[in-house]
């Protein structure tokens, strides 16, 4: 296949009504990325040369999808959805670069594998002219079969189209084919709609290309790489297998995951050796884990970084912008979002850490909260190294706190403390002796009754 270009279609064009969504059936995500990513990304991986995405009508939002993905990728509109091979089509300008191999691929097979599509492709190479990848599905029903004699693949018959006899094949089709850029278009003109729905088929193609002497192939791979998405339901068994794959990964890396089953991965969450997750941990999209640090249970990281040796958690929430450097501690309850923590600092219960600086070495006490918001704005707190917060402490940005500052427990900040000084914002104690005996004292005693 060396030096061989690649023009790849992928249609993209359905509705999904079966999703029961308002969000265009691609657009659904698994592993936070999403169905359509995925696919353009094995494309990616796989090394093609030209992209094709056949949406459509109404889906700006897919399109922007495909160019934040591929910004290289074309955007075809299929205006009626007329059947398979009539997508392909609505991408014919495409072809006019003279691509040496056409692959089509389905938006909504998220689970395809880079070196399947290769794989697909070294069919051409090896002679034939289509070559479609097959699986053996639990439930053959509403697939194409493919209709094969020994090595060589005959036609797809549709399930509504089948016989009998047909419908007992168990090899079916995934919908994903490869054809010769020499032959392409002159195989896909020739597909009409003879057919139950009235469609062009794309499965039609194998069929012609042997009425024009041309060699087809069949190859097969794992019902987990190829099936596809249109329920709700199916999108979480993807996001099942690919959460699988995700962990066996992270594993193979040198990180410990306690309770695999249980961890949640997203497809860039980079974990380093010796980190170690416990059971029950969400990664959202855009984490990275430095060695040696632990994550514990029921913790939700997103967007953010962890560096060496930190610890975080049990039931600690980072979001975006969160960056901790090495050996910080961040215990329980505690949030933080768009904030820098320097080595060593720590923050281990029930805080709120947003747009902020922790300098290294700090003490965050229990409850203390960055006011961070005054209802139109966001403003940032600055907290010096090796400065103590008190418990309690409301930190009402914007302010600053100096190096090896203190803030006394329950204060409210909210002019800026210099480095070394100690900082009281609150109500003063008064006590009232004997108050409460007072209280306590029946209001008839001394009194006798009448
Ligand atoms: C198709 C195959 C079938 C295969 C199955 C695998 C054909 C005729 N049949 O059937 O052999 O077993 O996929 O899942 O190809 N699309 C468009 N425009 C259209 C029609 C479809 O973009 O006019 C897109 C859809 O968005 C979808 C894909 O093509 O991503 C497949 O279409 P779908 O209607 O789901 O075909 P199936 O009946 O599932
Ligand atoms: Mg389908």
């Amino acid at each position: 296949m060396s030096g061989r270009t690649c023009l790849a279609i992928v249609l993209a064009a359905g509705e999904g009504t079966r999703m029961r969504s308002s969000l265009p059936k691609v657009l659904h995500a698994i592993a936070g990325r999403s169905l359509l990513a995925h696919v353009l990304e094995a494309l990616r991986e796989a090394g093609q040369t030209q992209t094709a995405v056949v949406i459509g009508p109404d889906h700006a939002a897919v399109a922007a999808e495909a160019r934040a993905v591929l910004p290289q990728s074309q955007i075809f509109t299929q205006t009626e959805r007329r059947g398979t091979a009539h997508a392909v089509l609505a991408a014919k300008a495409a072809f006019a670069q003279g691509a040496d191999d056409v692959l089509v691929i389905l938006g909504d097979v998220p689970l395809i594998l880079p070196q399947t599509l290769t794989m697909l492709r070294s069919a051409l190479d090896d002679g034939a002219s289509v070559a479609v990848l097959g699986f053996r599905p639990a439930d053959p029903i509403g697939y194409g079969r493919l209709v094969t004699k020994g090595d060589e693949l005959i036609a797809i018959r549709e399930h509504a189209d089948a016989s009998e006899s047909e419908r007992a094949i168990t090899l079916c089709n995934s919908g994903l084919m490869a054809l010769t850029g020499k032959h392409a278009l002159a195989i896909l003109e020739k597909i009409g709609t003879d057919n139950r729905k009235n469609e062009f088929y794309l499965t039609d193609a194998v069929a012609i290309a042997r009425g024009m002497g041309l060699k087809t192939r069949a190859l097969e791979v794992t019902e987990d790489e190829v099936s596809g998405i249109n329920t709700k339901a199916q999108l979480a068994a993807a996001e099942a297998v690919l959460q699988q794959r995700l962990r066996q990964a992270v594993l193979d890396g040198g990180a410990t995951l306690v309770a695999p089953e249980t961890v949640f991965l997203s497809v860039d969450t980079k974990l380093g050796r010796d980190v170690t997750v416990e059971p029950y941990v969400v990664f959202g999209p855009g984490v990275t884990v430095e060695d040696g640090a632990t994550i514990r249970s029921f913790s939700h990281i997103h967007g953010a970084h962890v560096g060496k040796g930190a610890i975080v958690g049990p039931f600690a929430r980072l979001r975006p912008g969160a960056k901790l450097e090495e050996n910080v501690h961040i215990g329980n309850f505690v949030e933080v979002k768009e904030a820098l923590i320097e080595a060593g600092a720590k923050a281990n219960h029930l805080s709120y850490i947003g747009d902020a600086r922790v300098g290294a070495g700090a003490n965050v006490g229990a409850g203390t909260i960055t006011c961070n918001y005054d209802g139109t704005a966001k403003h940032r707190t600055d907290i010096g190294k090796g400065a103590f917060i008190g418990s309690n402490s409301a930190l009402v940005a914007p302010v600053t706190i100096g190096d090896g500052a203190y803030v006394g427990s329950g204060s409210v900040i909210t002019d800026d403390v210099p480095a070394g000084s100690l900082a009281i914002g609150r109500g003063r104690q008064t006590v009232k002796e004997g108050w409460a005996e007072r209280l306590r004292q029946p209001k008839s005693a001394g009194k006798t009754k009448a």
